[in-house]
């Protein structure tokens, strides 16, 4: 069955608007499956699907394998821990041996940016990023999308500043490519040394200071500090970079109109973003993570050859 995804979904640098604007308005509808008590719908009965974690990962890992079961897929988990990898087997021939095993999607947390992409050359089954080291994160950057269109509406005009570690962030990657696919403003905001030398090409706007970023935006995604991909002193200490770029509450109390606060997490408080301002009443965190389940069911369906128009249809049963 074709998709109009095609056969994977490698990030959202080469997806089309109308692709951006399917998989969100096709994640809508299975929003409410999780709110049920038996929460089980058989759009995907008889797929298999292969969750292949490489990195750790919680809140990723965790709704794809909540997504493939709500759509009723056999899920296997694969780390690089406890698998041949660990003997030295190649990331492609440990795909291969599992499509041996007659396997329908792989979903692959790579460290190295470009596995995905690298995988789904060389395997037939539909492949799904979920994070390749600094390149993509394209399901975060939907359910981020998803998470905006739900408190501001229509994104078109909508402005978004992205904070922090942008140089080592596939988040802010596929944030910045989806965003603008979706007509929104897009910013970032950090010190230099945490932004790529060619951030300008990306054509957003750049903010040196936090206070300035916080008046500008409709929202802002605040980035973890990625201190373990961190080979050089990009910032003279976590405490200095708290009280410089820190996302406070003191600081979002100047604003001039509501803010929402995005984090992809796992966060860092009180170094990106103060604990208050992420418990806070600008925060749309946890809603963030309740939107990666519907984002991810939606992307398995497409992907599967589900028809858009019939996710609706795709939830009967188990009410
Ligand atoms: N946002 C995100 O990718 O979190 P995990 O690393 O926990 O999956």
């Amino acid at each position: 069955m074709t998709s109009p995804l095609g056969k994977d979904l490698l990030g959202l640098e080469f997806l089309s608007s109308e692709q951006i604007r399917l998989i969100l308005d096709t994640a809508e509808p299975f929003k409410e499956i999780s709110e049920r008590a038996i929460k089980k719908v058989p759009a995907l009965r008889g797929s298999t699907i292969v969750n292949l974690f490489f990195e750790n990962s919680t809140r990723t890992r965790i709704s794809f394998e909540f997504a493939e079961k709500r759509l009723s897929a056999d899920t296997v988990n694969v780390s690089s821990s406890g698998s041949s990898v660990a003997k030295g087997e190649t990331l492609v021939d440990t795909a291969r041996n599992l499509e041996a095993m007659r396997i329908d999607m792989v979903v692959i947390r790579h460290g190295a940016s470009g596995a995905a992409s690298f995988l789904a050359e060389r395997i037939e089954s539909n492949v799904i990023n979920a994070g390749d080291g600094t390149h993509e994160h394209p399901t975060q950057g939907l359910l981020d999308l998803l998470t905006l269109r739900d408190h501001l509406g229509d994104l078109k005009g909508k402005r978004v500043c992205i904070c922090g570690d942008v140089l080592h962030s596939r988040v802010a990657r596929s944030n910045i490519w989806g965003l603008q696919k979706v007509g929104a403003e897009v910013a970032v905001c950090g010190p230099r040394s945490l932004l790529p030398n060619s951030i300008e090409e990306f054509g957003v706007t750049v903010f040196k200071r936090i206070e300035e970023a916080i008046e500008w935006a409709d929202a802002l995604n605040v980035l973890r500090l990625q201190l373990e991909r961190m080979t050089a002193g990009y910032i003279p200490s976590s405490r200095e970079y708290n009280r410089v770029f820190g996302v406070s509450r003191e600081r979002l109390n100047r604003a001039k109109r509501k803010i929402l606060i995005l984090h992809p997490g796992p966060m860092n408080r009180g170094v990106e973003i103060d604990s208050d301002v992420a418990d806070g009443p600008h925060s749309v965190i946890l809603n963030q993570v309740t939107n990666g389940v519907a984002v991810r069911m939606a992307v398995l369906y497409l992907l599967a050859g589900g028809k858009p128009e019939l996710a609706e249809a795709a939830k009967g049963g188990n009410r």
